[in-house]
């Protein structure tokens, strides 16, 4: 019988999941599907236990859920002490965190090196909730440079006892991207828009540029970095590991990670 999986999220018709976990069911030959569902914040909690009782395998969480399904779904140590979760498996009912040894995974894959590293988290949102304890878990400096400061500082208070975290507001960006070796952006500028907040001029070939926002791939960020002779790393890379350790969460298969980019990719 196939098993089913699937992402919820408001909205989520856009949502590249099915391409992905899909491609890496027929290329391992498993009898599962995996489907894209909306669910309002009000149905939540019955969407969640309604897939538990059709027998889904798992489920995703996305974008605005991932902090409410901890309140009702056991979670792991880590989504716990990020405060959202973003994947649940039904075979032992808990709920984890992949977006933050996903993120690290991106970085690494491409062959940077975390551990002892400065970075600058631009952005203090939910999406730099999990990437600032996944650097600060695996050793690096983080400051987080948020346009409201309180909500940057106010992160940093938070995840201090993780690691050496700062927290400060977007003015004298030029010097905070100078002296850091790699450079994250998960912030909302840039999506679907030309518009970045750091500039090749700010940049050199020693540093790394990551931007979680993946519409479009190639962002006006990851284009200044590559101008600038800096490392580009995209968000369909971090997307792509993020759903993969949820893969391997699911079914304990490591999926292959080519055949999960391609069909992200190609569904873009
Ligand atoms: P996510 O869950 O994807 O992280 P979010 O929680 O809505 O999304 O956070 C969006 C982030 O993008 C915030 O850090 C926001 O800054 P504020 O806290 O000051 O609102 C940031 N952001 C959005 N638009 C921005 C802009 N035009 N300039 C700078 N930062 C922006």
């Amino acid at each position: 019988m196939i098993t089913m999986y699937g992402v919820i999220g408001d909205p989520i018709a856009h949502s590249l999941s099915p391409a992905m976990h899909n491609a890496a069911f027929k290329a391992l030959g498993m009898d599962c599907y995996y489907g894209a569902f909306h669910v309002k914040g009000r149905y939540l909690h019955e969407a969640v236990n309604g897939a538990r009782a059709l027998g889904f395998g798992g489920l995703n969480v996305t974008v605005p859920h991932k902090e409410a399904v901890i309140r009702f779904v056991e979670a792991d140590a880590a989504a716990r002490e990020i405060g959202a979760a973003n994947t649940i498996d039904f075979r032992t009912n808990k709920a984890y965190n992949t977006d933050a040894p996903g993120a690290i995974a991106s970085l690494e894959d491409s062959g940077v090196k975390v551990k002892g590293r400065s970075v600058l988290v631009l952005g203090a949102g939910g999406a730099a909730r999990a990437v600032t304890y996944g650097l600060l878990k695996a050793g690096a400096t983080v400051t987080i440079a948020n346009r409201t400061a309180q909500k940057a500082a106010d992160l940093a208070a938070y995840m201090r006892e993780y690691g050496e975290v700062f927290g400060t507001g977007m003015d004298n960006l030029r010097e905070k991207v100078s002296i850091s070796d790699i450079i994250v952006n998960t912030t909302t500028v840039g999506m679907g828009q030309d518009e970045t907040l750091v500039t090749a001029d700010m940049l050199s070939d020693r540093q790394t540029v990551f931007d979680l926002v993946y519409r479009p791939v190639e962002t006006r960020l990851l284009k200044e970095a590559r101008l600038a002779g800096a490392r580009a790393i995209d968000g369909i890379t971090m997307l792509v590991r993020q759903g993969a350790l949820s893969f391997e969460i699911w079914t304990g298969v490591k999926p292959p990670i080519d055949v999960m980019e391609r069909g992200a990719r190609d569904a873009l």
